[in-house]
């Protein structure tokens, strides 16, 4: 297996402050304890943030800065703050019509401000790459695409699958390059895929083509009449919480010598993570698996590759993303978001600022993405 990007071994230490793996029943629930206060902590922070609390931008940073580097380094069980984060859920994604309703069906025009919708690069939300010079976010989104197109092997004449497709930003710039890939796009969000209905009208757009299939439905029925030659997953597994089953299921759907790229968000820490305040405001059941759990997930498919991808590239598309919402309050703000606007505004620049400075602490280093190159076991 090809690991790229591995962390100094100095560097892959062992936790002073809690440990999820500890075998002492007692040692174990004050983990538990103390990874409960620090979500109080977090939760009473977010809601004084939300209630109307003035912090300036920088000094936000700061303290989350410093916060969270000292977890990942030194106590990144305290990451975890519930239970099943931990374990794997019953099903293969959790909440998913809770998630639509609080993030993935909110206003279009909000978030395709906030995303950047482009002729060729449709609202796409995930990591874009800077690492190699990109000077804005459309750029950064085609250099990841790129990126992926080279990991994933992609080949003229493939049949590929998009597992949670968003928009169709992926499967339109593919398509753009290669004039025989055929793609087929499953999410669960019926705003996104109205955007997407509009565009296989449209004859400027390469989902217009003939080309590309659009399922409307959950991960966890999915099922097709054909197999791939790839499947791509993008910021989608944030939302599975058993990889088991999601193997199971990919495996099945994908041809003999196929091959699945998975990108996630991910941490090089021992333990899964999560946040109470993406739990309840972003994300219901959100979770980041660590670095390692794909590849000890191997059943119904074993990795081949793995890489870390740096989170200051996360960290700058979480700026461009604010940059973005902070600019178009004047047009959006007058949508329905099932609350007071002032307030949804509050919740998603906390989401933003938070995330965007996780994703810098210790320069990227333990909270990035992690892209995996995977085939039948
Ligand atoms: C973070 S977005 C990423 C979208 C796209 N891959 C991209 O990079 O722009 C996650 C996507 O997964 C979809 N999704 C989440 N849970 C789902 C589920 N249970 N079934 C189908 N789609 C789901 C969301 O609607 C959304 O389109």
């Amino acid at each position: 297996m090809t690991v790229e990007n591995v962390l100094p071994v100095a560097s892959r230490y062992v936790p002073h402050t809690g440990n999820v793996a500890a075998q002492s029943p007692i040692a174990y629930k004050t983990t538990r304890l103390m990874a409960g206060a620090v979500n109080v902590a977090q939760m009473a922070l977010a809601e004084a943030y939300i209630n109307g609390l003035e912090i300036p931008d920088p000094l936000f940073r700061q303290v989350m800065d410093t916060s969270m580097s000292m977890l990942f380094q030194h106590a990144p069980a305290l990451l975890a703050p519930y239970e099943w984060v931990l374990q794997e859920s019953d099903r293969l994604a959790e909440s998913s019509r809770a998630l639509m309703q609080v993030q993935y069906d909110l206003p279009q025009a909000m978030l395709n401000q906030m995303l950047g919708d482009w002729p060729l690069i449709y609202p796409k939300y995930s990591m874009g790459l800077w690492e190699n010079g990109a000077t804005d976010l459309e750029q950064s989104q085609i250099q990841m695409i790129d990126r992926v197109i080279e990991r994933l092997e992609i080949v003229d004449g493939d049949r590929i699958l998009d597992f949670g497709c968003g928009w169709g930003c992926v499967p339109n710039y593919i398509m753009s390059k290669f004039p025989n890939v055929r793609f087929t796009g499953l999410n669960l969000s019926h705003h996104q895929c109205e955007y997407i209905r509009d565009k296989m009208q449209n004859p400027d757009s390469y989902l217009s083509s003939g080309r590309f299939t659009l399922h409307e439905g959950d991960l966890n029925e999915a099922q097709f009449d054909e197999k791939f030659d790839k499947i791509l997953s993008i910021g989608v597994f944030c939302h599975v919480g058993n990889l088991t089953n999601a193997f199971q299921k990919l495996a099945s759907l994908l041809t003999s010598d196929g091959k699945v790229f998975i990108h996630l968000i991910t941490a090089r820490i021992p333990n899964n993570m999560s946040s109470g305040f993406t739990h309840k405001y972003i994300f219901p059941h959100g979770r980041y698996w660590n670095y390692d759990a794909i590849p000890s997930h191997d059943r119904d498919l074993k990795t081949v590759s793995q890489w870390y991808v740096n989170g200051i590239n996360y960290h700058k598309t979480f700026a461009a993303w604010l940059q973005r919402f902070d600019d178009s309050q004047a047009t959006v703000k007058s949508l329905d978001y099932g609350m007071d606007y002032a307030k949804f505004r509050r919740i998603w620049r906390f989401y933003l600022l938070l995330m965007g400075t996780a994703f810098a602490t210790c320069d990227g280093e333990y909270n990035g993405n992690g892209q995996y190159l995977l085939t039948h076991a």
